[in-house]
């Protein structure tokens, strides 16, 4: 019998961070909410998890975040004021954010670390493999992301990590993965092992994880039991790790641009860049830059 091919109908995004590297901005509004010239962090996580042909987004939410809410929510005040003022082009912004998915919201009550996280979806996930989506990880490509690590799913039917190769020190703010280019398809990479966070000296390679997964629902037993790892902290990677003793795990290098949006500098970074790319906003943005004369 043929196996049966599985969908990717849900993404899961951890938004209950409390934003410290982003402090005063964050004191009060959730980094998800910083814009990239005029679109929150969050909104471009949400629309690549659509175009991968994901129908349910799941938020993991905390305290003060219930401004992600009504960002998604339909604004009846904003769009009657829109209608009345016959601002079409407006009203269609507003009213293409609430009408992106189904989105439900839950609750991690305290902050234990990324794979505590996403065992707050165990429930509204249930038995079917799902995306992860770490909203501060942007990536721009022409296939978005997920759809890439979707389409690679048809074919191996197993968890799927996005992941890229970094600079020298660098690869100790990342996951980890010893792995091994796939012979059929060089972009897959067979993970053996991994690990959160290594020292330079300790670190199998120079393979990160970014913040987009594709994981099978066993991934939820094996988040029932680990313990705390780097940090502290119940680690997503270590749960994975120990998913690898039952399935193949495949970390997958995939054509784009990531910014690492939860950081100053990237967040900077970015912005010029969707800035000079932004399709009314970009000519004149340009040649301001290019009179700054640096
Ligand atoms: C998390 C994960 C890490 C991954 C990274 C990607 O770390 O724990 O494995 O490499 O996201 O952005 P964080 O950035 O939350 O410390």
């Amino acid at each position: 019998m043929t196996p049966r091919i599985q969908k990717i109908r849900k993404a899961v995004f951890p938004a209950a961070g409390m934003g410290t590297r982003f402090l005063p901005a964050t004191k009060a509004m959730p980094k998800e909410m910083l814009t990239l010239v005029d679109k929150p962090l969050i909104q471009y996580g949400v629309e690549e998890a659509v175009a991968a042909g994901c129908t349910e987004i799941i938020i993991i939410t905390g305290r003060g975040k219930a401004v992600l809410e009504d960002h998604f929510d339909k604004s009846y005040e904003l769009e009657a004021t829109l209608a009345a003022r016959h601002k079409d082009a407006l009203l269609e912004v507003a009213r293409t954010v609430s009408h992106l998915a189904k989105i439900t919201y839950t609750r991690q009550s305290e902050p234990l670390g990324l794979g505590h996280a996403v065992l707050m979806a165990k429930e509204l996930v249930g038995n079917e493999p799902f995306a992860v989506i770490l909203p501060d990880d942007i990536v721009e490509s022409d296939v978005p992301c997920m759809k890439q690590m979707v389409e690679a799913f048809h074919e191996t039917q197993t968890s799927i990590l996005g992941s890229e190769v970094v600079e020298g020190a660098a690869i100790q703010n990342y996951g980890c993965l010893d792995c091994t280019p796939d012979p059929k398809n060089p972009r897959l990479l067979a993970v053996k092992d991994m690990v959160e966070k290594p020292k330079p000296e300790e670190a199998p390679s120079q393979n990160a994880i970014i913040g987009r997964y594709i994981l099978t629902p066993r991934i939820f037993q094996m988040l029932e039991t680990i313990t705390p790892g780097a940090g502290g902290e119940l680690q997503l990677t270590d749960a994975i790790k120990a998913l690898l003793r039952h399935e193949k795990v495949y970390g997958f290098s995939y054509e784009g641009k990531r910014h690492d949006a939860g950081d100053k500098q990237g967040f900077l970074r970015a912005t010029v860049e969707f800035a000079l790319r932004h399709p009314t906003l970009g000519p004149s943005f340009r040649g301001w830059l290019k009179d700054l004369q640096l």
